[in-house]
């Protein structure tokens, strides 16, 4: 699993440019599934048929896209400003290393704030290490998205740090649940979506499609085990978490039981997680069309949406037993 991990997280794929992930993970579930197909917003949807034509469908859902820092002008000095793209933080992306699609690497800084004044992304710039402006606009162009520079490694013995773990660790749970799912009554649909962290775009689309009768998101969900934070009550490395509630949506009562049940069954922890901000895809599916029976199941994380995402490997281990389980 590391290794698949490892793999998935060191692509390049901002949010809104999704397509060197869908390519590698293509590749990775191709054998495995029935039909392959990609949408206008990006999304690649894999189809696994059932063998009963009553059977359900069922829709899982886990985004490619990575949050990221778009160029919106270049100074004199060839410095770039930048706004954000999804929720990047101020405090963790202060003197960073980011890189760019086409390889060109930088370093995000936050330059000093007048007395009283609060900083804000337009104290950034990235450096690029060009000398002025025409030779910034040699190396990349307005629009172009920096994200976070691979940086994946262990942490002890169970744990991987690296950005992109939201939620390029779901995308490689996914892969593996596909790669190992037997044929079954129902239909699954493993959706590798876009555009997460702007507003589950690319899930919208997909389950309007897809039109399933059961959605679940893969993602990644907030810690509270660290010193001074004991909300929301999920620890790292006690096991797949099922989401009750969030900002986004509240999962359906049954389809929780059902994957908590899966989860017993499988003889894997779980934890019950009730997020107090934050959204899934699950929030897209569940308002698909007249109405979607939704939930999702969560690998704790800590440190989301910074340069260091730490997960723990016995979490995904879990989760991953858990919906073969609950899928078969
Ligand atoms: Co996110
Ligand atoms: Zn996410």
């Amino acid at each position: 699993m590391f290794e698949l991990i490892r793999q998935l997280v060191n692509l390049y794929g901002a949010t809104g440019r999704e397509a060197g992930v869908a390519d590698a993970v293509e590749a990775l579930v191709r054998d495995h599934v029935d039909s392959i197909r990609r949408d206008a917003l990006g999304n690649l949807i894999c189809e696994k048929r059932g063998t009963d034509p009553d059977g359900k469908r069922i829709m899982l859902s886990a985004h490619m896209d990575h949050i990221g820092f778009i160029v919106v002008a270049v100074e004199k000095e060839g410095y770039l400003r930048v706004m954000p793209v999804g929720g990047v933080g101020l405090a963790v992306s202060r003197t960073r290393h980011v890189s760019f699609q086409n390889g060109v690497q930088g370093v995000i800084v936050q330059e000093p704030v007048r007395e009283g004044e609060t900083p804000a992304m337009k104290h950034m710039f990235i450096d690029i290490g060009a000398a002025d402006e025409s030779e910034a606009l040699s190396m990349i162009s307005l629009g172009d998205v920096a994200v976070y520079a691979n940086d994946c490694f262990r942490l002890g013995e169970h744990r991987v740090a690296a950005p992109a773990m939201d939620d390029r660790v779901a995308c490689a749970l996914l892969v593996s649940v596909m790669q190992a799912l037997p044929k079954t009554r129902n239909t699954v649909i493993a959706v590798f979506s876009t555009q997460e962290e702007v507003g589950c775009r690319g899930a919208k689309t997909a389950a309007y499609s897809v039109d399933p009768d059961i959605g679940i998101a893969l993602d990644v969900t907030a810690n509270g085990d660290t010193p001074e934070t004991k909300l929301p009550a999920i620890r790292l490395g006690e096991g797949a978490a099922v989401k009750i509630m969030d900002r986004g949506s509240i999962s359906n009562p049954d389809l929780v039981r059902e994957l908590l049940a899966a989860g017993e069954r499988a003889g894997v922890r779980t934890q019950r997680e009730v997020l107090p901000f934050g959204g899934t895809d699950a929030m897209a599916m569940q308002v698909s069309r007249s109405g979607v029976i939704a939930g999702t199941v969560s690998i704790p994380c800590r440190y989301v949406h910074s340069a260091c995402e730490v997960i723990d490997l016995r979490d995904v281990e879990a989760a991953r037993a858990l919906l073969l389980e609950y899928l078969k």
